[in-house]
């Protein structure tokens, strides 16, 4: 059954608003609502009402076996989730939370198997933004939440990114301007010692290594089994995406000579001084995306840009690669998997 879809707009800055008393509503109701975090934006649900989080999947087209983070407004309900809650739980908690941390921990049976996908884990996170928080609490429970795209595509940073995907398969979205990290989560397993990072993101590798000392990041074989999510293809545009290593300026521009030959419609996405004059030298025949060399900007701003430059509708997309260090780590990890071939997701 088709939903009608309501936008509603509402100001960051104040702490509970008309909008989300309604929002909050339609949670209790059963009914899913799209909201901003300081990550990209999430499709909530109440996440004890198992017909509801059902409904969760079936917007997104989400594969069963991919479990959902439950959203909290405290670390006293995040607790309340989990059989236990290890010291260095207590660690990454007094540093991180609220913000874009994710934890793992064993669960206490309390929420439905459809959240976790059946494991014996649960991921939890308190997002830092204020109207997530008055969402959940307005709500009084938990809430589940996907990042708030059709399945396989890029993550919303904007109201108007769910729109493009979820309009008519939500009840509310909550339009609160762009997100502040544009990235998702970092997911850590505090199950094991030492803890394991399963997915890179807004909290960067350093910073959790400075709090707990050792951690690991999963090979690929191992991450595929412990975080589900992972071995799907994500944050993909439509078009193909290749990426080109970083001062490889050669590359870029025999690369754009051949896909021209061979009447192929390109996008670009290039952030250093080096690569935007390579691409000028084309710009009358490709699309071109310049971004600012921070690496802090490019994060915020890489799901618009391959939704924007998707929109063009073209065969290729080349992206010039980030450094690795700090979140550059986060982003190449979503380019690498926009940049994967196989469509093994819907
Ligand atoms: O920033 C974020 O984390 C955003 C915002 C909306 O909070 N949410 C988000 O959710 O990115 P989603 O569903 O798109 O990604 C959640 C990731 C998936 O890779 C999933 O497999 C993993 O977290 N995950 C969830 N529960 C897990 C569990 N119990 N064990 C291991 N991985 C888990
Ligand atoms: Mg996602």
């Amino acid at each position: 059954m088709p939903r009608t879809t309501r936008i509603l707009r509402c100001d960051s800055r104040a702490a509970t608003t008309a909008a989300v008393t309604r929002a909050a509503a339609v949670i209790r109701h059963g009914g899913l609502v799209a909201f901003p975090t300081e990550t990209v934006y999430g499709l909530g649900a109440n996440a004890f009402d198992a017909k509801a989080v059902r409904g969760v999947f079936k917007a997104k087209g989400r594969p069963s076996d991919n479990p959902l983070i439950v959203h909290c407004d405290s670390l006293r309900q995040a607790r309340s989730l989990a059989k236990e809650f290890p010291p260095v739980a207590e660690k990454l908690a007094r540093a991180f939370m609220p913000g874009a941390l994710t934890l793992v921990l064993k669960h206490n049976h309390s929420l439905p198997k459809i959240v976790t996908a059946n494991l014996d884990t649960v991921a939890v996170r308190i997002p830092n933004h204020k109207i997530a928080i008055a969402l959940i609490r307005s709500a009084r429970v938990p809430l589940v939440a996907p990042s708030a795209n059709l399945s396989g595509r890029p993550s919303p940073t904007t109201a108007q990114h769910v729109a493009e995907d979820l309009q008519g398969r939500v009840d509310v979205i909550l339009d609160a301007g762009p997100t502040r990290i544009g990235l998702e989560s970092t997911v850590v397993d505090v199950t094991t010692s030492p803890p394991v990072i399963l997915r890179l993101g807004g909290i960067t590798t350093a910073q959790i290594r400075k709090v707990v000392g050792r951690v690991k990041t999963v090979a690929s074989v191992e991450l595929l089994r412990r975080s589900p999510g992972t071995r799907h293809k994500h944050y993909s545009p439509r078009a193909q995406v290749t990426l080109v290593e970083r001062g490889d300026t050669k590359g870029l521009v025999r690369l754009m000579t051949k896909l021209i030959s061979q009447k192929k419609k390109i996008s670009v996405l290039v952030h250093s001084k080096l690569f935007r004059s390579a691409a000028k030298g084309f710009s009358s025949k490709v699309n071109i995306c310049i971004l600012p060399s921070d690496v802090r900007t490019i994060a915020r701003r890489l799901f618009a840009s391959l939704r924007s430059l998707d929109n063009a509708r073209p065969d290729i997309i080349l992206v010039e690669k980030v450094k690795r260090a700090s979140l550059g780590a986060a982003v190449l990890d979503r380019l690498a998997r926009a940049a994967r071939s196989a469509k093994t997701d819907a």
